[in-house]
Formats: C-alpha cells, sequence, structure tokens
C-alpha cells in the first residue's frame, strides 16, 4: 500500500538508460499512432520496421512503435497501471443519506463547515476537468512510452471519475449547480489557482507545440511537474485535508469516503508522475539546467502560496480544530516532499506535518475503508444478452 514512506521512483526502481537519440529532422518522432502530422521521416518509414527492442524505448522523443505495449522496459508504469485497475471504484456505490440528511438539518453543521464544503466543491467539479484535459490533449502526444500511454488513459477514466464523484456530491446535496461548477470563474482563490495552472495546459495541448528541442522538451518537462508535483500534488491538499476532517468528525462521512478514494487515486497519479520525472530526467539530464531548476523553485513558492491564500478563503475561522496557519506548515512540507522527490533540494527549512493522520487516509485498503461504511465488492465483468 501507499504511504509517505514507500513511494518509489523511477530513480530507484528503473535502470538510467542512455540519452535519447537526437530527434528527426521536423522534430518529431517517427511514430505511427500519434496524433501529430506526419513527418518526412514517418512517411519514409520502411514497410517492414524492425521488432522493438525494450532498450531503444524513450519517454519522450522516442523512435519506437507506441502501438507495441511489449517488450517492457518501464516495469515501475505497468505496474501502477495494474495497481490503479486494481482500486476501481464508482461514485454511486457509496450512500449518502447521511449527508443528506445532515446538510438538510439547519443544526447539522456549522456556516464554515458548510463553506468548507461549498468551496471544495467548488474548486474539485472543474479542476479534474482540467486534469483531464492536461492528460488527453497534452501529455498523452508526447509520451512516446507505451507503458505510460497505458497508465495515461487509466488516469484519464479516474479523472472523469472524479468529476463524476463531485457532481454526484453536489446532486446528492441540492446545491446550486450553476454557482458549484462556475466557481472557477467567480471565486479568487479558485480561480487564481486555475489561471497558475491553465497556460502550463495550453502550452502542450497547442496541436504546433512538438517536443524535440531542448526548449520545447524543457516545456513539456515543466508541465509535467506542474501537474504531478503542484496541483496533484499539493493544490489537492487542503481540500482533500477539510473533507476527511469533516469525516474524522462523523460529519459528510459519504463525501468523505469519496474523497478518500481520490485521494488514493490522486497519490498515485502524483507518485507515477513523479517517476515519469525522474526517468525523463535520467534520459535527458541536459534539461536539468540550474536555470531551469530555480524556475521550478520559483513555480513551487508560488503555488504555496496560491494554496495558502485558497486555505485562508475557506477557514477565515479556525474550524473543525484546524486552521490555516495550520495549513501553511501542511503545505510547506508537502512542497518539500515534492521537491525533493524530483531531485530539488527541500524548499523550507524543518517544515513538520500538523497532520500526520493524513497519511494513514493514502493507507486506504478498499475492501476496509476508513469510516467501515461497508465491504465493497466490485462486479469486473457483466454478462452479456444478445436480445
Ligand atoms: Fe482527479
Ligand atoms: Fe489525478
Amino acid at each position: 500500500m501507499l504511504s509517505w514512506d514507500d513511494e518509489d521512483t523511477a530513480a530507484t526502481t528503473a535502470p538510467p538508460a542512455p540519452a535519447a537519440p537526437a530527434a528527426n529532422a521536423s522534430g518529431q518522432p517517427s511514430l505511427p499512432g500519434l496524433d501529430l502530422p506526419a513527418s518526412p521521416a514517418a512517411s519514409a518509414a520502411p514497410p517492414q520496421a524492425s521488432r522493438v527492442k525494450a532498450s531503444e524505448k524513450r519517454i519522450i522523443n522516442g523512435q519506437t512503435d507506441v502501438n507495441q505495449l511489449v517488450p517492457f522496459k518501464y516495469k515501475w508504469a505497468w505496474e501502477k497501471y495494474l495497481a490503479t485497475c486494481a482500486n476501481h471504484w464508482m461514485p454511486q456505490e457509496v450512500n449518502m443519506n447521511r449527508d443528506i440528511a445532515l446538510w438538510k438539518d439547519p443544526k447539522g453543521l456549522t456556516e464554515d463547515e458548510r463553506r468548507i464544503v461549498k468551496r471544495n466543491l467548488g474548486f474539485f467539479v472543474t479542476a479534474d476537468s482540467l486534469a483531464a484535459n492536461n492528460i488527453v490533449l497534452g501529455t498523452y502526444r508526447h509520451i512516446t512510452a507505451p507503458e505510460c500511454r497505458q497508465f495515461l488513459l487509466r488516469q484519464a477514466f479516474e479523472e472523469a471519475i472524479h468529476t463524476h464523484a463531485y457532481q454526484y456530491i453536489v446532486e446528492s446535496l441540492g446545491l446550486d449547480e450553476a454557482e458549484i461548477f462556475n466557481a472557477y470563474n467567480e471565486v479568487k482563490s479558485i480561480r487564481d489557482k486555475d489561471e497558475f495552472l491553465i497556460p502550463f495546459i495550453e502550452a502542450i495541448s497547442d496541436p504546433g507545440f512538438h517536443t524535440g528541442t531542448h526548449e520545447t522538451d524543457q516545456t513539456l518537462l515543466k508541465s509535467l511537474i506542474v501537474f504531478a508535483c503542484l496541483m496533484e500534488g499539493l493544490f489537492f491538499y487542503v481540500g482533500f485535508t477539510q473533507i476527511l476532517a469533516l469525516g474524522r468528525q462523523n460529519k459528510m462521512v459519504g463525501a468523505a469516503e469519496q474523497y478518500q478514494y481520490i485521494l488514493r487515486d490522486e497519490s498515485m497519479h502524483c507518485n507515477f508522475g513523479i517517476d515519469l520525472i525522474n526517468q525523463l530526467k535520467i534520459e535527458n539530464p541536459q534539461l536539468w539546467t540550474p536555470a531551469f531548476k530555480d524556475e521550478i523553485r520559483e513555480l513551487f513558492v508560488k503555488a504555496v502560496d496560491l494554496e495558502y491564500a485558497y486555505a485562508e478563503d475557506t477557514m477565515p475561522r479556525g474550524v473543525l480544530g484546524m486552521n490555516a496557519a495550520m495549513f501553511k506548515s501542511y503545505l510547506r512540507f508537502i512542497a518539500n516532499r515534492r521537491a525533493t522527490q524530483i531531485g530539488l533540494d527541500a524548499l523550507f527549512p524543518s517544515e513538520e506535518n500538523p497532520f500526520p493522520w493524513m497519511s494513514e487516509m493514502i493507507d486506504l485498503k478498499k475492501e476496509r475503508n476508513f469510516f467501515e461504511t461497508r465491504v465493497i465488492e466490485y462486479q469486473t465483468g457483466g454478462a452479456l444478452s444478445w436480445d
């Protein structure tokens, strides 16, 4: 199971690989199956291409056939793909009756607690659509390792499940859908986070963007870092902690159960992204320049500031035994961890984790969840009827 301490990275699980071969003249990998205009080299490929050698696979700018999953080279990616499939869940399997009764009871929750729930959903109902866009329209096109593409396909579906889960909570509680779904345009602390992220999605989603030059390879690497370390690895954590804190007080237990499953998924996405970043760095060490590292550090500091502003906005007063100041420590603690996971020095001096119970949440086992609401069995294949 995952915990803060047993997350592996490519640096320890994957053997170093030689530097990637130079891209072809157009700066594009010459591969069928990529959603890219065919380069002259691709169109001139011999009809009987040689068989794929694992040693020739590359994370980006590879020249091997992306449609041939095996022979495996990046086994860590395949193992994470299998692990995410084993964690499959669907939102409608979670009973929301107690949440509905509590929400409708005028004395069920304080105004501060209601604010947390609405702000939370206001961020998350669109955040996972942004994450899905980033994968499907951006990252997937540029990754030339089919094992990693396989994980990204599963990740994209999980982002759809997450958006479904947030919609299911909004619908269950009878919240104003227009208000919640448009919050990313109307609530400054949410908008600011998204405005930080969107340029990194747009850069790699642009149909004219291709890897293959020093500059564009750095742009892709930066986008991977922003998404894995700062969006999935940092921007989600104030919201997750708040809803799980409600659940620990036996409030909004259905929503909290869904957030636990989402947290487990996101933890896996973040770990996969970090492995991808580290393997890309191993194969392309020339990208990791001092100036590039400085730029990444600045992005980390900016992201911590934005998430802290979100914490202050969602918690104008202490609530549930938490306050915004505790999140300053927590966010710095997480940022230090993310930085060291990708080979940067810790950014903030010796921050402690004020919420050690969050680590237990990531260790959730599907069969016996923390709130012990029920045992969940998954149907893995339905009977076909041809009538
Ligand atoms: Fe998600
Ligand atoms: Fe995710």
